[in-house]
């Protein structure tokens, strides 16, 4: 393979070893290679979000980070979201608070989600949102907060008030009535 390189990695918890093409792109790794369709390839160009995945904690556009770049790294996809069959709370209030039309952008939603609660919690930056990346997260998430900190997953399907409504109420751990 011409310009190939080795990539040992985490991915949800195993390792993975993948001779890639250096310019291939984690998204396409994970999809290509390691049979891992649920991060979607919205626009391949870092403005839809819907390839979100977690690397070492934080939310990253899949698509705009290499695989080689991912070298030693933990990469977590909505594959390894849910423990065993135990659904992720995320995932259970988005079902709950009907958080999806299409489940395009779904996945990369949730990754988002999960990791901007873990934010909140360790007062961390956000990396996904060039407009709050430098700001840190609030521990307190207003509802114009999460719109804000979720503002890089775009979802065509206009299901913003429920998103946020679930998001809510994993991170206030009281139930939250839609508006
Ligand atoms: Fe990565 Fe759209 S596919 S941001
Ligand atoms: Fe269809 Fe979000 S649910 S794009």
């Amino acid at each position: 393979l011409e310009n190939g390189v080795n990539v040992a990695f985490q991915v949800n918890g195993a390792a993975k070893k993948v001779l890639v093409d250096s310019r291939m792109t984690l998204l396409d790794t994970l999809r290509e290679r390691l049979e891992l369709t649920g991060s979607k390839k919205g626009c391949d160009h870092g403005q839809c979000g819907a390839c979100t995945v977690i690397v070492d904690g934080r939310r990253v556009l899949s698509c705009l980070t290499l695989a080689a770049s991912c070298e030693g790294k933990s990469v977590k996809t909505i594959e390894g979201i849910a423990q065993g069959n135990q659904l992720h709370p995320m995932q259970e209030a988005f079902l709950k608070h009907d958080g999806f039309q299409c489940g395009f952008c779904t996945s990369g939603q949730i990754c988002s989600a999960v990791a901007l609660l873990d934010e909140a919690k360790k007062g961390e930056a956000s990396y996904v949102t060039e407009n709050v990346r430098k700001k840190p997260t609030p521990v307190s998430l207003s509802d114009e907060e999460i719109r804000e900190r979720m503002s890089g997953n775009i979802c065509r399907c206009g299901a913003y008030p429920n998103i946020v409504a679930a998001i809510q109420e994993v991170h206030s751990g009281k139930p939250v009535e839609q508006t």
